[in-house]
């Protein structure tokens, strides 16, 4: 091979395998005591293996019910509640940080939840890999990393790639749901999403929606409001 082949070569790889931009930031401090519990007795029940694995609702749920996924459920309080309040739904939870996966294991054993699972890795690998197209209900993401310097927005999960990611995944008439309080973010995402293809606002173009009921408020949310502090939902729907 000559230098001009191994530089085509070398484009080429680029094309097809663009490094990734991670979305997140690796972090861990030691367990709590319900962490390491939730780990030791809980994630065999609630930890799904996904290596080499699509995911099958009835072998994990036992049944095909409508499906909610969650990108990025930090501790997982409101993913728990959201298990809890709608039996009715299969959740999915997908995070990095082990902290957080240690805990809703344990929250989620403790209430004996049997409509939850957690997956430990990076939500777009799952959704590229693991999910088959047109099987998401709702895909959603609760005040994910605002990313708030310039040079950092790339790594913002809203992006105009993303998006067209999750409409692969999502059913026709699934539905992408936000919410952030970071005002900036939340501009970036209604300009990201009123020009994405096969996407529709829910809340009429150009608008951010009122919080829907099933999405709890959260503690801090709650401290925010108190203060004054914004909260931004967005809800759009995938067209046929
Ligand atoms: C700011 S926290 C918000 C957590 C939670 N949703 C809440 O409302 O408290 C954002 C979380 O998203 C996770 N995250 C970011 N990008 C992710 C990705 N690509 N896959 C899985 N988790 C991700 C981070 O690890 C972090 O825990």
């Amino acid at each position: 091979m000559n230098s001009t082949d191994s530089t085509v070569a070398e484009t080429t790889a680029k094309k097809e395998y663009p490094r990734r931009i991670m979305t997140f930031m690796r972090r861990s401090s030691a367990f709590t005591t319900s962490q390491q519990q939730g780990i030791d007795e809980y994630s065999e029940r609630y930890l799904l293996d996904t290596e080499n694995q699509r995911f099958d609702a009835q072998a994990i749920f036992g049944r095909v019910a409508p499906l909610t996924v969650e990108i990025g459920f930090g501790m997982g309080y409101s993913l728990i509640t959201m298990a809890e309040a709608a039996p009715e739904r299969d959740f999915i939870g997908i995070e990095i940080h082990p902290n957080g996966i240690a805990q809703i294991c344990y929250e989620a054993g403790q209430r004996n939840l049997p409509n939850l699972r957690i997956i430990d890795g990076d939500a777009l690998l799952m959704l590229e890999n693991y999910f088959a197209d047109n099987s998401i209900d709702t895909v959603q993401l609760y005040f994910a990393d605002p990313w708030p310097k310039k040079k950092h927005h790339k790594r913002r999960f809203v992006q105009t790639h993303h998006m067209q990611l999750i409409r692969q995944k999502l059913k026709v008439g699934g539905i992408f749901h936000a919410a952030t309080d970071w005002e900036h973010y939340a501009q970036w995402m209604l300009d990201i999403l009123e020009v994405a293809e096969g996407f529709s606002n829910i809340a009429g173009k150009g608008c951010f929606a009122e919080r829907p009921e099933y999405r709890p408020l959260t503690k801090f949310e709650v401290r925010g409001q108190k203060l004054g502090h914004g909260v931004w939902d967005v809800l759009y729907k995938k067209e046929g």
